[in-house]
């Protein structure tokens, strides 16, 4: 398999050097049980790369079980990984397989490692070297045969120096290390990205895919993405949400604009919760004139629309329809002389003519 079969199997989109190399050192790895630290930016494509390895390897048909370390709360998270028998503790009331078990025969994707404490890192190394572990309670041991794929956006070697973090068991982990680099780094393939990600969005919504302007394509590739691949994917989709044109173009995107300097790495929310009230107020209201000139232009081509109509079909008359002037004309001036009641010097005003002219015209029409 080459690296583009490779990318377009798992769905790695990207041309750059950085992406291509990263997914060549994906593919030698895949195939082998070792362990496999992966290690970015948030929202750089740490999951899409473990799911690719689990995918690509002779465990695809097991399952790949997340298991978010950060989120699940100290207490429980070594009951979670390694399971419980009934009695372990207060509440466990049954016995429960934990997710090492689980994920037997497959892969175990440990993401945010760095949130693990430590007493769990411990037990987590005796597994990674031991294949075997013992439920909490439990005084049998249990054999399993996972793969673990572990993921953080911190730098582990700062976690170790600040002794948050076992040096044994990072030592373990770094065997491997795939760096996802972040976006801004790789600017060549936002514009594949931002590519692929209007045509999944109008497929995924049943709706016609937008175009894109170069001016807008060139905002995009030159803005910083401080939320990486993740920030770019929800704002193309609030953009074609937004839009009515079928036309991206840059006020598509103008709030990406403002605030260029803001590099804060959390500014992963289509909605953008780490702004000022004032940022946020302004963004309302550049969005509420972008929708207002929207609606002008609308209008603007229902009537260029509406005239163009009235002129194709005039040039369609039919030629009964074509008065002579003469006729026009009579009318004209009888219709002048009814509206002044016979008043020549008014009906001669009203028809922007003198006296004199309307005489004549009376009777040349026999009037
Ligand atoms: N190379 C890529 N091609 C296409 N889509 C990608 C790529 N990388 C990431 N994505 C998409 O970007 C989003 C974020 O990716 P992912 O969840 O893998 O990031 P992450 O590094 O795990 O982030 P976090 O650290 O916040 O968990 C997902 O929707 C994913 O599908
Ligand atoms: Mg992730």
């Amino acid at each position: 398999m080459t690296v583009e079969q490779f990318q377009k199997t798992y769905g790695i989109v990207g041309k750059s050097k950085e992406i291509r190399d990263l997914v060549d050192i994906t593919m030698q790895v895949a195939l082998s049980d070792i362990s496999v630290l992966i290690y970015g930016e948030s929202g750089v494509g740490k999951e899409v790369f473990a799911q690719a390895i689990h995918n690509h390897s002779k465990r695809a048909n097991n399952k790949m079980v997340n298991v978010n370390c950060g989120a699940i709360p100290e207490g429980i998270l070594e009951s979670e990984l390694f399971g419980h028998k009934k009695g372990a503790f207060t509440g466990a009331v049954e016995s429960r397989k934990g997710y090492f078990e689980i994920a037997d025969g497959g892969t175990l994707f440990l993401d945010e490692i760095a949130e693990m404490p430590l007493t769990t890192q411990v037990k987590l190394l005796r597994v990674l070297e031991t294949k075997e572990f013992m439920r909490i309670g439990s005084e049998t041991v249990t054999k399993v045969d996972v793969r673990i794929i572990a993921a953080t956006n911190k730098d582990l070697q700062k976690e170790v120096d600040a002794k948050r973090f076992r040096e044994d068991l990072y030592f373990r982990l770094k065997a491997v290390t795939l760096y996802v680099p972040p976006l801004r780094k790789r600017k060549e393939d936002i514009s594949e990205l931002t590519d692929s990600f209007i045509d999944n969005y109008a497929k995924a919504n049943d709706i016609p895919t937008p175009r894109i302007t170069n001016e807008a394509r060139e905002i995009l590739v030159n803005y910083s993405w401080p939320g990486n691949i993740r920030e770019l994917k929800n704002t193309i989709e609030t953009a074609i949400a937004l839009n009515r044109t079928g036309i991206l173009d840059v006020e598509s995107f103008y709030f990406l604009l403002q605030n260029k300097s803001d590099a804060s790495s959390n500014r992963n929310l289509p909605v953008f919760l780490h702004r000022s009230p004032e940022d946020a107020d302004r963004e309302i209201i550049y969005r509420a004139l972008i929708e207002i000139k929207r609606d002008l232009m609308e209008l603007k081509q229902i009537v260029m629309k509406n005239y163009q109509e009235i002129h194709n079909s005039n040039d369609n008359i039919d030629i009964h329809e074509v008065v002579p002037i003469e006729t026009v004309e009579k009318d004209a001036i009888k219709n002048a002389l009814n509206y002044a009641k016979g008043n020549k010097k008014h009906a001669a005003r009203l028809l922007g003519i003198s006296e004199r002219t309307l005489y004549r015209k009376m009777q040349e029409y026999d009037l």
